[in-house]
C-alpha cells in the first residue's frame, strides 16, 4: 500500500434484508446527518417509516439522509436543532407533529466526544458532552413521552404506545481514560433509560438502548485509516476481529422499535463484536 493510500478495514458484515415491519410509522432521529444516526434513519425508512432527520452542523449530510429516505419511497424532513437546548428541542417536536401528524418512534442518537484527561478537561468540554449526550437525550425522551401519552395506543400502527431506543455505547459499562465526560454521560444514560422504562412500562411505551462498540463511523475515522492503529489497538479489543458497520447497529434499532420485540423493555443490547467480554483475558488471567 502506498503511504498516501487510505486504509479501510474490509467489510465482512453479512448482507441481511430489512423487512417492512414499520409500515407508515413516524420516526424522529437526532444526529441523523452522519454515522449511526444516518444509518438508523435510513434503516427505519427501509422498514417503512417516515423520518424527521435532525442535524446540528452538517446540513449537507442531513440532505443526503433525506434523499436516501425518499429513494426508499418514504417522506423525510431535515430539521436543525441543538438537542442540548430546550427551546430547540421543543421546536423540533412541533415540527414533527406539523410534518407527520404524530410520533411513533424516537431515537435520541446525537453524541459527541471532546476528549481530555480529567486534570486537563475544561468546564466547557465537560458541559458540552453532558449537554448533548445526556441532557439532549433527556429532553427528547421527555417530549416523546408527552406526545406518546397524548396519542395513546393505536393497534393498527403498533401494539406499543410509542418506542424509544437510546443510542448509548459500550462505555456505559467500560471505563474510558481520557474520555471521562463521554463515559459519565453514557453511564448516566443507562440508568436514565432504565428509570424511564420503569416509569412508562404500564403505559406500554417501550424504552430500550443499544450500546455499540467500535463501528465504522466518522467518530472513529482516525482509528480506521491507519492499519497500525486498527490492527494493534482496536482489533485487540474486539474478539470477533472485525469492525462493526453502521448497519449492524441500525438493524437492531429497527427490531427494537418493531412489534417483533414487544416484550423487550428496559434493556441494553450490546452490539460490539464481544468488546464487553473482557478480551484482555483471552489467553491471560
Ligand atoms: C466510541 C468509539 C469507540 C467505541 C469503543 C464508542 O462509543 O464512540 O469512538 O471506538 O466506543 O471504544
Amino acid at each position: 500500500m502506498s503511504s498516501d493510500a487510505v486504509y479501510s478495514p474490509p467489510n465482512e458484515m453479512p448482507p441481511v434484508r430489512i423487512h417492512k415491519v414499520l409500515d407508515g410509522q413516524k420516526a424522529l432521529v437526532t444526529g441523523a446527518s452522519k454515522g449511526l444516526g444516518q444509518a438508523a434513519a435510513i434503516a427505519l425508512a427501509e422498514a417503512g417509516a417516515d423520518v424527521l432527520v435532525n442535524y446540528y452542523s452538517d446540513e449537507q449530510g442531513a440532505h443526503h439522509t433525506v434523499e436516501e429516505i425518499r429513494k426508499r419511497g418514504r417522506n423525510a424532513v431535515a430539521f436543525k436543532a441543538d438537542v442540548a437546548q430546550e427551546n430547540q428541542v421543543l421546536a423540533m417536536f412541533d415540527q414533527m407533529v406539523e410534518s407527520f401528524g404524530r410520533l411513533d418512534i424516537c431515537i435520541p442518537n446525537s453524541a459527541l466526544q471532546l476528549n481530555a484527561r480529567v486534570d486537563e478537561m475544561t468546564i466547557a468540554q465537560w458541559q458540552r458532552v453532558i449537554g448533548v449526550n445526556l441532557t439532549g437525550v433527556f429532553l427528547c425522551c421527555r417530549e416523546a413521552v408527552k406526545l406518546f401519552k397524548r396519542q395513546g395506543i393505536d393497534r393498527s400502527i403498533s401494539y406499543a404506545c410509542g418506542k424509544l431506543v437510546l443510542m448509548s455505547s459500550v462505555h456505559d459499562i467500560i471505563p474510558w481514560a481520557g474520555h471521562a465526560n463521554y463515559a459519565a454521560a453514557k453511564g448516566g444514560l443507562m440508568l436514565f433509560m432504565k428509570s424511564l422504562a420503569q416509569e412508562v412500562a404500564a403505559l406500554r411505551i417501550r424504552v430500550n438502548a443499544v450500546s455499540p462498540g467500535a463501528i465504522r463511523t466518522p467518530m472513529n475515522v482516525e482509528k480506521l485509516t491507519s492499519p497500525e492503529i486498527f490492527q494493534e489497538t482496536l482489533l485487540k479489543l474486539i474478539p470477533n476481529k472485525r469492525i462493526g458497520e453502521p448497519e449492524d447497529v441500525s438493524r437492531a434499532v429497527v427490531w427494537l422499535v418493531s412489534d417483533e420485540s414487544d416484550y423487550v423493555h428496559g434493556t441494553t443490547l450490546y452490539i460490539d463484536g464481544g468488546m464487553t467480554l473482557y478480551p484482555g483475558f483471552i489467553d491471560a488471567g
